[in-house]
């Protein structure tokens, strides 16, 4: 049986308090289920006090980052690298659209934070938005984000999600695990969880509401 992975991506938003209390809220209402994999991708400067809240309570919920240096550790000013996120992190989102947009990242700088992760065993989920991006060598998981789907209110539809997956997985094997992102709620979640190719979703503005990603979370687990 498949993974569905559901995994929050908070982006520039929330304090430490807001985000222990959505923690707080969050935890202890997460569906048992082995196959359901929740993760949460905070700001770097809230990761250590979340993690703290994690383990005391004993939530079946993973950390992950929204992005690590494509360097190892040592002279790079401001940089978060993956072997000092290794305590804290068991997976990176890599090269959303809004860095390679804002910050100017490309497939080659992408590629070595891939690679960085890798050595530190974070798993790289490197977004890709659409099927001509590039998978870095040794990745096993990426989201598909088409641009136009993030934050619209517009996703692209669960069918034609799950035959871009395909051709991703018919290029680089069935051990890739293909996540949906862009647009994601309670409302339309059953309908990618649900399709063969796709692994779980990616979520932006939704998860931001501890109600509405309980929501998501039950009717992803009712729904595979
Ligand atoms: P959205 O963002 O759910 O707000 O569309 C998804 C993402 O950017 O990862």
């Amino acid at each position: 049986m498949k993974n569905i992975w559901i995994i929050a991506n908070w982006k520039s938003n929330k304090t430490i308090a807001e985000g222990l209390d959505w923690v707080s809220k969050v935890g202890p209402n997460i569906p048992k289920k082995e196959n359901l994999k929740v993760v949460i991708c905070p700001t770097f400067s809230s990761l250590s006090e979340i993690k703290k809240i994690i383990q005391v309570n004993g939530f079946p919920i993973m950390l992950g980052a929204q992005d690590l240096s494509p360097y190892p550790i040592g002279a790079y000013t401001g940089a978060e690298s993956a072997f000092l996120l290794k305590d804290l992190i068991d997976l990176s989102i890599l090269g959303h659209s809004e860095r390679r947009k804002n910050f100017s990242e490309d497939d080659e700088m992408i590629a070595k934070k891939a690679e960085q992760a890798n050595e530190s065993k974070i798993i790289p989920l490197v977004c890709v938005q659409g099927e001509e991006t590039l998978v870095p060598q040794g990745c096993n998981m990426i989201a598909y984000e088409p641009i136009w789907a993030i934050g619209s209110g517009n996703p692209d539809t669960p069918e034609s999600a799950n035959k871009v997956a395909g051709t991703f997985i018919q290029k680089h094997g069935d051990q890739l695990e293909v996540i949906y992102g862009g647009s994601v709620n309670s409302r339309n979640v059953a309908g990618f969880v649900t399709q063969q190719n796709i692994s779980g979703v990616l979520i932006g503005n939704a998860s931001l509401d501890a109600d509405e990603f309980i929501k998501i979370c039950q009717i992803a687990s009712e729904n595979f």
